[in-house]
C-alpha cells in the first residue's frame, strides 16, 4: 500500500487506486471527466491536526477557517462540524456562515470593502470582530454599533512587510494619531485585535517570523499611543497539509511561540485563519488526456479556467491508467483553453508512454480553484463529496448551473 501525493486518503494497493475507501473505477465508470472529488475525512483530519499542533503550544489559540479558500456550503458545513470558527470577507459568506450555524462569537468579518449592509448585518448578529483594512471604516462601524446599542470589537489589519503589499493599514505616525483621536471619540467601538497576513504557500519559518515582527512592532507603537490590543491574528498562508507535514507545522508553531515569549509582549488570544491548509489537499481532479505532442506537451480536459494559476495550488499529476509505471519522464501539461498561456505545469515527472484517454489524477486542488475559476465557455465539472465508502453529488452543472454564492 502506498499513499499517492502523500495523501492518506489516496492510496495505491497493488494495481488499484483507492479514493478514501472507494476504488477509482467506481468514479471512472460512472462519471465523465473532468470530475472534482472532495474528501470529507481529509478536511476533518487536517482541522484536527492543525488544532492539535497549535493548541499544544498556545492555550489561548483560536482557529477561523478562511471561507474564500472553498466556500461550497457542504465544505463549510464540515468545517463547522469540527467546531472551529469562520473568517468571511463578504455578505454572502457571512449569510452562509450564519445559516450553517457557526456561532456569531466564532465569526470574523472583514476585508478591503465593507459595504453598509455587511456592517449592519455583522453587528446585528453580534459577530466577534470586524476586521478593517482602512481607518475610515471606523466611523461607519461606530454608527451601526450605536444603532444596535452595542460596543463592537474591531481588528485592524496592518500591511505586511511583504514588498508591494497594499492591503491593510500602515501604522505610521499620522495613522496612530488618527486612531488615538477616533478611540477617544467613537464610544461604540473597541479596538481589540491586530491582524497581519503575510503571504500564501509559506514554507519557510522566516516568512512567519517577518509577519510576527510586523505585529510586534505595530503593537509596541500602538501601545505608545495609548491603544492596547488584546489579541493577535497571524492570518493564514500555510501550504497544503500534504506539503507541510505535521512535524514541520509543529516546528513553526514552536518557533512562533518562543519568538512571542522572547519579545515580551502580552496578548490574551492568538488567532490563525488557515484556508489552504485545511482544504487544499482534500480536492482532486479526475481528468483525461485529450492529446499529446512529440514535444512533451500533454493536453488535459481541464484548464486554467477551472484549475487557475492564481490559485497557487501545489499541483501533482499521476497517470491513473498506468499507476505502476515509473513517473520520472518530464512532460508539460496544458489545458483546453485556446490560449498558449493555458499551462498547468512544465516538465513534471510523468509516465514515459502517454495515451490519449489515460486518466490523470491532479491533486491539491481543494483550495482557491473554484474561487479563482472563471466562466470560460466550457461546462463546469460535477463535484462529488466522498466519505469512506459513500459519496454524494454536491454540484451538477445541469441542475445547479453555478457554484457561486449568488444568494443564500
Ligand atoms: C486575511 C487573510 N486570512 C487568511 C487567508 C487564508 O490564507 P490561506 O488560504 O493561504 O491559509 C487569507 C488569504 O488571502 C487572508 O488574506
Amino acid at each position: 500500500m502506498k499513499f499517492i501525493a502523500g495523501n492518506s486518503l489516496l492510496r495505491r494497493v497493488n494495481d488499484e487506486i483507492f479514493i478514501d475507501s472507494l476504488p477509482i473505477n467506481e468514479f471512472i465508470t460512472k462519471f465523465k471527466t473532468p470530475l472534482i472529488i472532495l474528501l470529507e475525512n481529509r478536511i476533518k483530519e487536517n482541522i484536527k491536526n492543525f488544532n492539535k499542533v497549535f493548541a499544544s503550544e498556545f492555550k489561548n489559540f483560536h482557529c477561523f477557517y478562511s471561507f474564500k479558500a472553498n466556500y461550497l456550503p457542504e465544505i463549510c458545513e464540515i468545517v463547522n462540524s469540527e467546531g472551529i470558527g469562520a473568517e468571511v470577507v463578504g455578505i454572502l459568506e457571512l449569510k452562509l456562515a450564519l445559516k450553517l450555524g457557526f456561532p456569531s462569537e466564532k465569526i470574523l468579518v472583514g476585508g478591503p470593502y465593507l459595504p453598509d449592509e455587511l456592517i449592519d448585518l455583522s453587528i446585528k448578529h453580534g459577530i466577534r470582530e470586524i476586521v478593517i483594512y482602512n481607518v475610515e471604516n471606523l466611523k461607519k462601524i461606530n454608527f451601526y454599533a450605536q444603532k444596535y446599542n452595542i460596543v463592537q470589537n474591531i481588528c485592524i489589519r496592518i500591511t505586511s512587510q511583504k514588498y508591494g503589499s497594499k492591503l491593510g493599514i500602515n501604522i505610521d505616525e499620522s495613522t496612530l494619531n488618527l486612531l488615538k483621536d477616533l478611540k477617544k471619540n467613537l464610544s461604540n467601538i473597541r479596538i481589540t485585535s491586530i491582524l497581519s497576513h503575510y503571504s500564501t504557500q509559506m514554507n519557510n519559518y522566516k516568512q512567519y517570523q517577518t509577519n510576527l515582527n510586523s505585529i510586534i512592532t505595530s503593537l509596541k507603537l500602538l501601545l505608545k499611543y495609548g491603544i492596547s490590543i488584546d489579541n493577535i491574528n497571524l492570518g493564514g498562508g500555510f501550504p497544503e497539509a500534504t506539503v507541510m507535514p505535521q512535524r514541520q507545522l509543529r516546528n513553526i508553531a514552536k518557533k512562533i511561540k518562543s519568538h512571542l515569549d522572547e519579545s515580551n509582549i502580552s496578548y490574551k488570544n492568538i488567532y490563525f485563519e488557515p484556508g489552504r491548509y485545511l482544504v487544499g489537499d482534500s480536492g482532486l481532479f479526475l481528468t483525461k488526456i485529450v492529446r499529446f505532442t512529440n514535444k512533451n506537451w500533454t493536453f488535459l480536459d481541464i484548464g486554467n479556467h477551472i484549475c487557475p494559476k492564481f490559485a497557487r495550488c501545489s499541483l501533482r499529476f499521476y497517470n491513473a491508467s498506468q499507476i505502476n509505471e515509473p513517473h520520472k519522464f518530464p512532460t508539460s501539461f496544458a489545458g483546453i483553453m485556446p490560449s498558449d498561456q493555458d499551462v498547468l505545469a512544465k516538465n513534471y515527472f510523468f509516465t514515459k508512454k502517454i495515451k490519449e484517454g489515460d486518466i490523470v489524477i491532479v491533486t491539491n486542488i481543494g483550495a482557491y480553484c473554484l474561487t479563482f475559476s472563471n466562466r470560460f465557455p466550457y461546462s463546469l465539472p460535477i463535484i462529488l463529496l466522498v466519505k469512506g465508502t459513500n459519496y454524494k453529488e454536491i454540484f451538477n452543472p445541469i441542475f445547479d448551473k453555478d457554484f457561486s454564492l449568488n444568494s443564500i
